[in-house]
């Protein structure tokens, strides 16, 4: 058999990056309040808005601190009870503890997605609602939007992994109140670390750009979509002036000017990764080890990695899979199994209590989780899927003997 790709690097930065990075080197202009316009990080925000067809955006230093900041700037009061998927990575009920509000899980089904009933019962009794499209996998926004909008409770959507996953052909980010994407190198944008939060309201991207620490006057380069000056903007910076502590999350200019060329990029990353991840799940849902979960109707995905469950495998046999791919070169995460996951929800010992899930807890125990970089050829890929067929037929194989 060949040799396993090696599934952990990314692409290369696009050279335009290092010609961006050599002037700020000139200029030490790093700070992206220092010039008095069109900064790289402030270019970046408007370009990201109009990629994603959202008024504003606020670059940041990490997906998790748009979360934080999403909720700070909803208004929320302390102890207010946020509902987010129990699957999840746990910076996520990280961000709702440092906002001072009380995390609520929800339960999710084996396809990934929100347990739609466990979700409705849960709702009238929290202030907000985050959903985590984990790992891109989209749960029905049009029930959950509905459910939400009747009541009025705002959502906060974590795109982390979801730029460019569409949604009835609408950018995923774009249908909750704000929309939190990350730049962590596991993404389809990599910048090593950084975030971003898209919004269409102006009161609510204010109180994040003060908060995100415009301090001062710095919040007067922050502009309209066009890069105008807006006046419904202006009224609400002037409204919050000096109201609000600045947590001090900005991104740098190194980070934006490694991020913009990239942006571009995005169309043909997608559609590789869609490409690669259907090409390999359809190989695996040949045998009947494998079970790759069918996007719902409205989603087209964007994914860099694939999900799949193990069918009529014991704990014991999903174990003995896991090893058997890792002995021949493709690295399995078993979300449930592997010690001390940060995507298992009864390893979040810093909440105040953990609620028993079993529905989430089913599907955690046979979920696997394999990196699929939109960069691999068709040879890698089946490399990746031979060695995952293979690890299964020699489990059961061993298992029938
Ligand atoms: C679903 C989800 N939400 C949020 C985050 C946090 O992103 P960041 O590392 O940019 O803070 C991650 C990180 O991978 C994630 O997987």
């Amino acid at each position: 058999m060949a040799q396993p790709p090696n599934v952990h690097d990314a692409e290369p930065i696009p050279a335009a990056a290092r010609e961006a990075i050599d002037a700020l080197m000139q200029s030490g202009d790093l700070f992206r309040y220092t010039a008095p316009e069109n900064a790289p990080v402030t270019l970046l925000e408007q370009e990201y808005a109009a990629l994603l067809g959202s008024k504003y955006a606020l670059a940041v230093s990490s997906c998790s601190a748009a979360l934080f900041l999403s909720l700070k700037a909803l208004g929320l009061p302390r102890d207010a009870r946020v509902l987010i998927p129990a699957f999840t990575f746990a910076a996520v009920p990280s961000s709702v503890v440092h906002a001072d509000c009380v995390p609520v899980l929800c339960e999710v089904g084996d396809n990934y997605r929100i347990d739609m009933a466990d979700f409705a019962s849960k709702l009238d009794s929290v202030q907000a609602v985050i959903i985590s499209h984990m790992r891109g996998h989209t749960s029905d926004m049009d029930a959950i939007m509905a459910l939400c909008d009747a009541r009025g409770i705002p959502v906060v959507e974590d795109a982390a992994h979801s730029l460019g996953t569409t949604w009835n052909g609408q950018n995923i980010g774009t249908m909750g109140k704000v929309g939190c994407f990350s730049f962590q190198s596991y993404k389809m944008v990599n910048a090593g670390e950084g975030g971003i939060l898209i919004t269409d309201d102006a009161d609510l991207i204010a109180r994040a750009v003060i908060m995100s620490g415009a301090y001062e006057h710095n919040w007067k380069k922050h502009k309209g979509p066009r890069g105008e000056n807006a006046p419904d903007l202006e009224q609400a910076f002037a409204k919050w002036q000096n109201q609000l502590p600045l947590y001090n999350l900005r991104m740098s200019n190194l980070s934006a000017a490694v991020i913009r060329p990239q942006l571009p990029e995005l169309a043909r990353r997608v559609r590789d990764g869609l490409k690669n991840h259907d090409y390999v799940a359809e190989r695996l849902n040949a045998s009947p080890f494998f079970d790759v979960p069918a996007p719902l109707t409205p989603e087209r995905r964007a994914p860099d990695s694939i999900q799949f469950n193990l069918v009529g495998l014991t704990e014991e046999q999903i174990c003995a899979f896991a090893s058997a791919a890792d002995a021949k070169g493709v690295k399995v995460q078993v979300f449930g199994l592997s010690q001390d996951n940060a995507r298992a929800f009864w390893n979040w010992q810093f909440l105040r209590d953990i609620p028993e899930l079993p529905k989430t807890r089913a599907m955690l125990m046979k979920a696997c989780d394999v990196r699929l970089p939109v960069r691999l050829s068709r040879e890698e890929l089946d490399v990746i899927a031979d060695i995952l067929l293979a690890a299964a037929e020699e489990t059961m194989g061993k298992a029938a003997a």
